[in-house]
């Protein structure tokens, strides 16, 4: 095919990158980059660049690229019925079946699912059936949300508020009022340094509960929670973390929320990060992995308590009020369900677990050491490195110095593909889960010759 060779200019005159620093994208001072192919591991743009994703995308393409089940999924799909809606009782035979294959996979307490398109909406959608449902209870003035620092739960208006940093706040006027925020369970950047894991742990606790008791808990409706945090920073949380915080949200009557966009369907080497680390969530938020991103799709899993609630509200009040053009779209639905079989055929999520020690291990072996490396942490196919300025004393490089991104570049040059982490220097990995024994020991040999090309 012939190369447009006016790509360039009208991506730079024409499109509005999400996540981009867009004066300098505009003035061309960052590199447009057009992708054009993938297969398993790896993408290629339109130089005929060839490159190792070893971040899925954005830790999205669970079973890699070029899957032609899925493909031909969508196409049979898009050929005999591209769209109906779901109002007023409609469905299609992908999104009942697509239903029916989430719950079957889903822990017990789980009732229903809701299909909206990204992790954002699915996460607006909880919001407003936390707030639905107290109204319900005649409990109008329990409505705020908890969630962490450093909590990534998507970019609208309500989502931007729960996520907990800094750039998705500065200049938009977020938080809203209805959201608080507590720590994050971020053990190697803990305050006090004394401190054993066990003794976070019920710092954390504590900080939650002082927090509640401040604001009161009749004010107070749920707490969202990634059960690893991931964009900030991949950082898998201590031992009992949960166990510890679901006591304390029992204790006052909060609703826990598993934001389980990046976890579900797999990446912890697990179905749901809420099995991994033994929980129980009253909603759980799906999206990435279900489809692994070869069509938009998300969802939000009711349980059973929340569920009993909707169905009287409905009774009092009529339909609910709530739902999207595209809830449960045909195409997505069939997308879902050819990924899903796919993950069980070919044994993915095993490999995810295995595969993810593996990488992990090798990554901690190869770096785990350097002088500036603080820490190596990961759980299953998820692995970050963090770096520091000075090990003894943990204390960190200055942000302007872009030391993550300056190694995430220099691992791009070797044609390996990792994330700076926006908040810190993390150099986060997610490859999808087909990862061989030999990439990831590339992923990790290129990833000591990058860290020794910035920082010795
Ligand atoms: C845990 C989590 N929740 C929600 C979202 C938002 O999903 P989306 O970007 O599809 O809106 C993300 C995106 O990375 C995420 O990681």
């Amino acid at each position: 095919m012939l190369k447009n060779d006016q790509l360039d200019q009208w991506d730079r005159e024409n499109f509005f990158h999400p996540s981009t620093h867009l004066a300098e994208f505009a003035r061309g001072e960052m590199a447009s980059r057009i992708i054009t192919g993938g297969t398993n591991c790896h993408i290629e743009d339109r130089d005929g660049n060839k490159m190792l994703d070893a971040f899925a995308g954005l830790y999205c393409v669970n079973v890699g690229y070029g899957r032609q089940d899925i493909a031909d999924a969508i196409a049979v799909q898009a050929k005999e019925l591209a769209y109906y809606h779901a109002y007023v009782g409609h469905g299609t035979e992908a999104s009942i079946t697509l239903a029916k294959m989430i719950l079957d996979r889903a822990p017990d307490n789980m009732s229903k699912v809701y299909f909206g398109l990204s992790g954002s909406d699915a996460n607006e959608t909880n919001i407003k059936l936390i707030w639905y449902y107290n109204n319900i209870l005649g409990r109008p003035e329990k409505k705020k949300i908890i969630s962490r620092w450093r909590g990534y739960h998507g970019s609208g208006l309500m989502t931007g508020s729960l996520t907990g940093l800094e750039l998705f706040h500065k200049k938009f006027d977020l938080p809203l009022a209805q959201v608080v925020h507590t720590e994050a369970p971020y053990y190697f950047r803990r305050e006090d340094l004394n401190q054993s894991e066990e003794q976070f742990v019920a710092h954390c606790a504590a900080e939650l509960e002082a927090l509640i008791e401040r604001e009161g808990a009749d004010t107070i409706a749920a707490f969202i929670g990634e059960p690893v945090l991931g964009t900030g920073g991949i950082v898998p949380p201590p031992a009992g973390y949960w166990q510890a915080i679901q006591a304390v949200l029992r204790k006052h009557d909060i609703l826990l929320v598993a934001d389980e966009v990046v976890t579900g369907f797999g990446r912890l080497g697990t179905m749901f990060g809420t099995d991994h680390y033994g929980f129980e969530a009253d909603l759980i938020t799906i999206a990435k992995g279900l489809t692994s991103a070869y069509a938009p799709l998300s969802g939000s899993i009711v349980g059973d308590k929340m569920w009993k609630v909707l169905e009287q509200g409905t009774d009092e009040n009529g339909p609910i009020g709530h739902g999207w053009t595209y809830s449960a779209h045909p195409i997505g639905a069939a997308a879902g369900v050819a990924n899903l079989k796919l993950l069980d055929e070919l044994n993915l999520i095993s490999n995810a677990g295995e595969m993810g020690s593996y990488l992990n291990a090798a990554m901690r072996a190869a770096l785990g050491d350097h002088a500036h490396v603080g820490e190596v942490r990961g759980e299953g196919m998820l692995c970050a490195v963090e770096f520091v300025k000075d090990r003894d004393s943990r204390t960190f490089f200055d942000a302007a110095d872009k030391t993550g991104p300056q190694i995430a570049a220099a691992l791009g040059a070797q044609g390996v593909i990792a994330r700076a982490m926006p908040q810190g220097d993390i150099l986060g990995f997610a490859p999808p889960f087909c990862l061989t024994r030999d990439e990831a020991d590339e992923v990790v040999s290129k990833t000591a010759k990058a860290v020794k090309a910035v920082l010795g």
